[in-house]
């Protein structure tokens, strides 16, 4: 990763107020992600390795913060390289999707799209993104609204995608 400039940790302690159970116990790493420096014009593209961790806060698979681009207009592409999980999706008028990683598998982000990957693997979940490098990240909408869906482990340790009846879940 020697040739990603940026490298960015969250653990357990930096997720506070983002599962429906508070993250208790060993304060262990949830996600890093390493992105190239590039200048944060129009026109620049930038790169980013995400690498998620598997585990579970109460039963809630591991996951990113999640945001909105800072610039509405900006879109980005995903690729799985290893593991599996969900990339949550919603805009701010209340549309959502949810899109599936494995290995091999893209996916675009539109424009007003925000996202947050998941990991419901064993393994840990490896993406590669690529994005304007003018993007910049809303993270402050998403920790107050929270996302549209929550992705639990069930009792037979399937994950199940569960929608919020309102976002105080
Ligand atoms: O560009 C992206 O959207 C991703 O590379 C994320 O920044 C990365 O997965 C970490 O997630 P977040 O920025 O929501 O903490
Ligand atoms: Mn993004």
């Amino acid at each position: 990763m020697s040739a990603f400039e940026r490298h960015s940790v969250r653990h357990r302690s930096d997720l506070t107020g983002y599962f429906h159970a508070e993250p208790e116990g060993d304060d262990q790493l949830v996600y890093e992600y390493f992105e190239r420096e590039v200048p944060a014009e129009e026109g620049q593209i930038t790169q980013n390795i995400t690498i998620l961790q598997p585990g579970t806060v109460d039963g809630e698979y591991y996951m990113t913060k999640g945001h909105y681009h800072a610039n509405g207009r900006c879109s980005e592409v995903y690729l799985c390289l290893a593991g599996r999980g969900f990339l949550l999706m919603q805009t701010r008028s209340g549309e959502t999707d949810v899109q599936e990683y494995a290995r091999g598998v893209s996916i675009y982000v539109p424009p007003g799209w925000a996202h947050r990957s998941v990991n419901t693997g064993d393994e840990p979940l490896v993406v590669l993104a690529f994005y304007p490098a003018d993007s910049g990240h809303d993270y402050a909408s998403i920790a107050e609204e929270g996302f549209w869906a929550r992705v639990i482990r069930d009792e037979s340790g399937q994950p199940v995608i569960v929608p919020r009846r309102d976002r105080s879940d």
